[in-house]
Protein backbone atom coordinates (compact mmCIF):
# COMPACT_ATOMS: atom_id res chain seq x y z
CA UNK A 1 0.00 0.00 0.00
CA UNK A 2 1.56 3.70 -0.97
CA UNK A 3 1.97 5.71 2.27
CA UNK A 4 -1.37 7.32 3.47
CA UNK A 5 -1.89 9.88 5.58
CA UNK A 6 -5.30 10.42 8.13
CA UNK A 7 -5.90 14.42 8.13
CA UNK A 8 -9.23 14.25 7.75
CA UNK A 9 -12.26 11.35 7.47
CA UNK A 10 -11.77 11.94 3.67
CA UNK A 11 -8.43 10.35 3.40
CA UNK A 12 -10.45 6.98 4.10
CA UNK A 13 -13.00 5.41 1.80
CA UNK A 14 -16.26 4.72 3.17
CA UNK A 15 -15.47 0.80 3.21
CA UNK A 16 -12.25 1.02 4.76
CA UNK A 17 -13.67 3.64 7.88
CA UNK A 18 -16.24 0.64 7.86
CA UNK A 19 -13.75 -2.28 8.51
CA UNK A 20 -11.25 0.38 10.66
CA UNK A 21 -14.56 0.37 13.18
CA UNK A 22 -15.29 -3.31 12.84
CA UNK A 23 -11.66 -3.78 13.40
CA UNK A 24 -11.89 -1.53 16.71
CA UNK A 25 -14.56 -3.25 18.20
CA UNK A 26 -12.72 -6.43 17.75
CA UNK A 27 -9.59 -5.09 19.24
CA UNK A 28 -11.62 -3.72 22.29
CA UNK A 29 -12.97 -7.39 22.76
CA UNK A 30 -9.35 -8.94 22.68
CA UNK A 31 -8.38 -5.79 25.34
CA UNK A 32 -11.11 -6.78 27.12
CA UNK A 33 -10.35 -10.95 26.90
CA UNK A 34 -6.64 -10.10 27.69
CA UNK A 35 -5.29 -11.35 24.74
CA UNK A 36 -1.64 -10.33 23.96
CA UNK A 37 -1.13 -8.83 20.52
CA UNK A 38 2.03 -6.79 19.67
CA UNK A 39 1.89 -5.89 15.77
CA UNK A 40 4.05 -2.74 16.34
CA UNK A 41 6.73 -4.36 18.18
CA UNK A 42 9.99 -2.23 17.88
CA UNK A 43 7.93 0.66 16.30
CA UNK A 44 7.73 4.20 16.85
CA UNK A 45 4.89 6.92 17.20
CA UNK A 46 5.86 10.48 17.14
CA UNK A 47 3.41 13.10 19.16
CA UNK A 48 3.67 16.41 18.42
CA UNK A 49 1.35 18.76 20.42
CA UNK A 50 0.85 22.22 19.86
CA UNK A 51 -2.30 22.42 22.15
CA UNK A 52 -3.59 20.54 25.67
CA UNK A 53 -4.57 17.19 25.70
CA UNK A 54 -5.62 14.64 28.02
CA UNK A 55 -7.71 11.72 25.89
CA UNK A 56 -5.83 11.86 22.39
CA UNK A 57 -2.34 11.97 24.65
CA UNK A 58 -3.64 8.84 26.67
CA UNK A 59 -4.95 7.00 23.91
CA UNK A 60 -1.97 6.93 21.70
CA UNK A 61 0.78 6.63 23.84
CA UNK A 62 -1.28 3.60 25.53
CA UNK A 63 -2.41 2.38 22.04
CA UNK A 64 1.06 1.92 21.24
CA UNK A 65 2.34 0.40 24.43
CA UNK A 66 -0.12 -2.07 24.35
CA UNK A 67 0.78 -2.94 20.25
CA UNK A 68 3.65 -3.72 21.64
CA UNK A 69 5.63 -0.21 20.38
CA UNK A 70 6.24 2.93 21.88
CA UNK A 71 5.33 6.67 21.17
CA UNK A 72 7.57 9.93 21.88
CA UNK A 73 5.82 12.79 23.28
CA UNK A 74 6.89 16.34 21.50
CA UNK A 75 5.85 19.34 22.96
CA UNK A 76 6.42 22.53 20.72
CA UNK A 77 7.30 24.28 23.87
CA UNK A 78 10.62 21.80 23.89
CA UNK A 79 11.62 21.09 20.36
CA UNK A 80 12.66 23.35 18.52
CA UNK A 81 9.66 23.32 16.50
CA UNK A 82 8.81 26.24 18.99
CA UNK A 83 12.06 28.03 18.00
CA UNK A 84 10.94 28.28 14.55
CA UNK A 85 12.53 25.54 12.90
CA UNK A 86 10.34 25.07 9.88
CA UNK A 87 7.48 22.71 9.55
CA UNK A 88 9.02 21.01 6.07
CA UNK A 89 12.27 20.02 7.74
CA UNK A 90 11.20 18.60 11.16
CA UNK A 91 8.60 16.44 8.91
CA UNK A 92 11.94 15.30 6.95
CA UNK A 93 14.34 14.57 10.12
CA UNK A 94 11.28 13.08 12.33
CA UNK A 95 9.85 10.72 9.57
CA UNK A 96 13.55 9.38 8.90
CA UNK A 97 13.53 8.52 12.75
CA UNK A 98 9.42 6.95 13.71
CA UNK A 99 7.17 5.20 11.68
CA UNK A 100 4.70 7.37 12.18
CA UNK A 101 3.41 10.83 13.29
CA UNK A 102 0.11 12.37 14.64
CA UNK A 103 -0.33 16.12 15.20
CA UNK A 104 -2.14 18.26 17.33
CA UNK A 105 -2.13 21.81 16.00
CA UNK A 106 -3.76 25.29 15.45
CA UNK A 107 -3.44 25.96 11.38
CA UNK A 108 -4.93 22.88 9.28
CA UNK A 109 -2.54 23.70 6.44
CA UNK A 110 0.04 23.18 8.94
CA UNK A 111 -0.77 19.54 8.97
CA UNK A 112 -0.82 19.39 5.31
CA UNK A 113 2.64 21.12 4.40
CA UNK A 114 3.73 18.55 7.61
CA UNK A 115 2.37 14.90 5.57
CA UNK A 116 3.78 16.68 2.26
CA UNK A 117 6.97 16.32 3.38
CA UNK A 118 7.07 13.20 5.56
CA UNK A 119 7.72 9.46 4.64
CA UNK A 120 5.95 8.70 7.03
CA UNK A 121 1.77 8.31 7.90
CA UNK A 122 0.65 11.31 9.83
CA UNK A 123 -2.29 11.44 11.72
CA UNK A 124 -4.43 14.44 12.75
CA UNK A 125 -4.93 14.57 15.79
CA UNK A 126 -7.08 17.64 16.00
CA UNK A 127 -6.12 20.96 14.44
CA UNK A 128 -8.53 24.80 14.05
CA UNK A 129 -10.47 22.80 11.60
CA UNK A 130 -10.91 19.18 11.89
CA UNK A 131 -10.95 16.20 14.62
CA UNK A 132 -11.59 13.03 12.41
CA UNK A 133 -9.89 10.76 14.94
CA UNK A 134 -12.97 11.68 17.45
CA UNK A 135 -14.96 11.15 15.04
CA UNK A 136 -13.73 7.24 14.39
CA UNK A 137 -14.54 6.94 18.05
CA UNK A 138 -18.06 8.51 17.97
CA UNK A 139 -19.35 6.46 14.94
CA UNK A 140 -18.07 3.38 16.51
CA UNK A 141 -19.71 3.79 19.63
CA UNK A 142 -22.88 4.49 17.44
CA UNK A 143 -22.76 0.98 15.92
CA UNK A 144 -22.12 -0.51 19.51
CA UNK A 145 -25.08 0.98 20.85
CA UNK A 146 -27.70 1.21 18.17
CA UNK A 147 -25.61 -0.51 14.51
CA UNK A 148 -25.31 1.67 11.29
CA UNK A 149 -25.94 5.10 11.42
CA UNK A 150 -26.84 5.46 7.54
CA UNK A 151 -29.74 7.18 7.32
CA UNK A 152 -30.29 8.13 10.54
CA UNK A 153 -30.30 11.97 11.57
CA UNK A 154 -27.93 13.74 13.82
CA UNK A 155 -27.65 17.40 15.31
CA UNK A 156 -25.14 18.78 16.37
CA UNK A 157 -25.99 21.60 18.59
CA UNK A 158 -23.37 24.68 19.21
CA UNK A 159 -20.12 25.89 18.27
CA UNK A 160 -19.67 24.85 13.79
CA UNK A 161 -16.14 24.39 15.01
CA UNK A 162 -13.51 21.99 14.06
CA UNK A 163 -15.76 18.45 15.54
CA UNK A 164 -18.90 20.03 13.25
CA UNK A 165 -16.92 20.32 10.37
CA UNK A 166 -15.75 16.52 10.81
CA UNK A 167 -19.57 15.69 11.56
CA UNK A 168 -20.29 16.97 8.14
CA UNK A 169 -17.64 15.10 6.66
CA UNK A 170 -19.00 11.52 8.49
CA UNK A 171 -22.74 12.96 7.15
CA UNK A 172 -21.04 12.66 3.26
CA UNK A 173 -19.13 9.53 4.17
CA UNK A 174 -21.11 7.75 6.35
CA UNK A 175 -24.81 8.53 4.80
CA UNK A 176 -26.64 10.52 7.39
CA UNK A 177 -28.51 13.51 7.84
CA UNK A 178 -26.78 16.37 9.92
CA UNK A 179 -28.63 19.27 11.47
CA UNK A 180 -26.60 21.86 13.07
CA UNK A 181 -28.02 24.34 15.36
CA UNK A 182 -25.92 27.52 16.14
CA UNK A 183 -26.16 31.06 16.40
CA UNK A 184 -25.27 33.36 13.48
CA UNK A 185 -21.79 33.91 13.20
CA UNK A 186 -20.17 30.50 14.32
CA UNK A 187 -21.49 28.04 11.47
CA UNK A 188 -19.53 25.58 10.11
CA UNK A 189 -17.20 25.94 7.06
CA UNK A 190 -19.73 27.27 4.48
CA UNK A 191 -17.86 25.57 1.80
CA UNK A 192 -18.16 22.17 3.76
CA UNK A 193 -21.61 22.97 4.09
CA UNK A 194 -21.97 24.46 0.39
CA UNK A 195 -20.08 20.66 -0.71
CA UNK A 196 -22.92 18.69 1.37
CA UNK A 197 -25.63 20.46 1.48
CA UNK A 198 -27.86 17.28 0.11
CA UNK A 199 -27.04 15.99 3.47
CA UNK A 200 -26.23 19.07 6.26
CA UNK A 201 -28.85 21.85 7.12
CA UNK A 202 -28.85 24.67 9.11
CA UNK A 203 -31.42 24.67 11.79
CA UNK A 204 -31.37 28.15 14.16
CA UNK A 205 -34.05 26.86 16.70
CA UNK A 206 -32.08 23.85 19.02
CA UNK A 207 -35.79 22.26 19.62
CA UNK A 208 -36.72 21.99 16.10
CA UNK A 209 -33.13 20.68 15.34
CA UNK A 210 -33.19 17.73 17.63
CA UNK A 211 -36.79 16.88 17.06
CA UNK A 212 -36.68 13.18 16.21
CA UNK A 213 -32.83 12.86 15.78
CA UNK A 214 -30.92 9.67 16.41
CA UNK A 215 -28.33 11.49 17.60
CA UNK A 216 -27.23 14.88 19.19
CA UNK A 217 -23.70 15.89 19.87
CA UNK A 218 -22.29 18.90 20.99
CA UNK A 219 -19.30 20.58 22.04
CA UNK A 220 -17.69 23.25 24.17
CA UNK A 221 -18.50 26.75 23.19
CA UNK A 222 -15.07 28.27 22.98
CA UNK A 223 -12.64 26.03 21.80
CA UNK A 224 -8.51 26.21 22.16
CA UNK A 225 -7.19 29.48 20.78
CA UNK A 226 -10.34 30.78 21.41
CA UNK A 227 -9.79 31.44 25.18
CA UNK A 228 -10.24 35.20 24.85
CA UNK A 229 -13.87 34.94 23.07
CA UNK A 230 -14.75 32.93 26.23
CA UNK A 231 -16.97 35.86 27.61
CA UNK A 232 -18.85 37.09 24.13
CA UNK A 233 -19.29 33.16 23.52
CA UNK A 234 -20.82 32.75 26.42
CA UNK A 235 -23.78 35.35 25.83
CA UNK A 236 -24.09 34.30 22.03
CA UNK A 237 -24.63 30.34 22.80
CA UNK A 238 -27.04 30.55 25.97
CA UNK A 239 -29.66 29.18 24.02
CA UNK A 240 -28.21 26.07 22.86
CA UNK A 241 -27.24 24.51 25.86
CA UNK A 242 -28.31 20.43 25.35
CA UNK A 243 -30.20 19.06 28.37
CA UNK A 244 -32.67 16.61 29.14
CA UNK A 245 -35.46 19.23 28.24
CA UNK A 246 -33.62 19.14 24.14
CA UNK A 247 -33.32 15.64 24.63
CA UNK A 248 -37.02 15.11 24.81
CA UNK A 249 -37.20 16.37 21.61
CA UNK A 250 -35.45 13.76 20.32
CA UNK A 251 -36.21 9.79 19.05
CA UNK A 252 -36.90 7.68 21.95
CA UNK A 253 -33.96 5.79 21.69
CA UNK A 254 -31.38 8.96 20.58
CA UNK A 255 -28.02 9.11 22.03
CA UNK A 256 -25.90 11.33 23.44
CA UNK A 257 -22.43 12.20 22.34
CA UNK A 258 -19.59 14.90 23.79
CA UNK A 259 -15.97 14.69 22.69
CA UNK A 260 -14.75 16.02 26.25
CA UNK A 261 -13.40 18.01 28.05
CA UNK A 262 -17.02 19.18 28.72
CA UNK A 263 -18.21 22.66 30.52
CA UNK A 264 -21.20 21.71 32.80
CA UNK A 265 -23.70 24.87 33.26
CA UNK A 266 -22.09 25.89 29.25
CA UNK A 267 -22.89 23.35 26.68
CA UNK A 268 -24.63 20.83 28.97
CA UNK A 269 -26.51 21.00 31.86
CA UNK A 270 -24.86 19.70 35.09
CA UNK A 271 -27.18 16.49 34.67
CA UNK A 272 -26.52 15.94 30.97
CA UNK A 273 -23.38 13.45 31.28
CA UNK A 274 -24.99 11.66 33.51
CA UNK A 275 -28.37 11.44 31.37
CA UNK A 276 -29.63 8.07 30.41
CA UNK A 277 -29.00 8.97 26.69
CA UNK A 278 -25.43 10.15 27.36
CA UNK A 279 -22.76 7.46 25.95
CA UNK A 280 -19.76 9.66 26.12
CA UNK A 281 -17.43 7.44 29.15
CA UNK A 282 -17.65 4.76 26.03
CA UNK A 283 -16.91 7.23 23.38
CA UNK A 284 -13.91 8.47 24.96
CA UNK A 285 -12.35 4.96 25.68
CA UNK A 286 -13.22 4.43 22.01
CA UNK A 287 -10.34 6.52 21.06
CA UNK A 288 -8.42 3.84 22.38
CA UNK A 289 -9.59 1.43 20.35
CA UNK A 290 -10.36 3.17 16.87
CA UNK A 291 -6.98 4.68 17.30
CA UNK A 292 -5.63 1.35 17.68
CA UNK A 293 -7.50 0.04 14.60
CA UNK A 294 -6.15 3.48 12.50
CA UNK A 295 -2.37 2.88 13.87
CA UNK A 296 -2.35 -0.95 12.40
CA UNK A 297 -4.05 -0.14 9.21
CA UNK A 298 -1.59 2.98 8.87
CA UNK A 299 1.62 1.37 9.81
CA UNK A 300 1.22 -2.26 8.70
CA UNK A 301 -0.83 -1.48 5.98
CA UNK A 302 -3.99 -3.47 7.18
N1 LIG B 1 -11.68 14.82 22.91
C1 LIG B 1 -10.35 15.10 22.93
O1 LIG B 1 -9.68 15.18 21.88
O2 LIG B 1 -9.85 15.27 24.18
P1 LIG B 1 -8.39 15.80 24.60
O3 LIG B 1 -8.34 17.27 24.24
O4 LIG B 1 -8.31 15.56 26.07
O5 LIG B 1 -7.35 15.05 23.83
N1 LIG C 1 -13.40 21.96 19.86
C1 LIG C 1 -12.52 21.60 20.93
C2 LIG C 1 -12.32 20.12 20.96
C3 LIG C 1 -11.42 19.63 22.06
C4 LIG C 1 -11.22 18.16 22.04
C5 LIG C 1 -11.20 22.35 20.78
O1 LIG C 1 -10.70 22.46 19.66
O2 LIG C 1 -10.70 22.85 21.79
Amino acid sequence: MALRHFLTLNDLSISELNKLIDRAIELKAMQRQGVIYEPLKNRVLGMIFEKSSTRTRVSFESGMAQFGGSAIFLSSRDTQLGRGEPIEDSARVLSRMVDAVMIRTFEHEKIERFARYSQVPVINALTDDYHPCQLLADMQTFVEHRGSIQGKTVTWIGDGNNMCNSYINAAEIFDFELRVSCPEGYEPDDRLVAECADRVQIIRDPKEAARGAHLIATDVWASMGQEEEQKLRLQSFKQYQVNPEIMSYAASDALFMHCLPAHRGEEVSEDMLDHPTAVVWDEAENRLHAQKALLEFLICNR
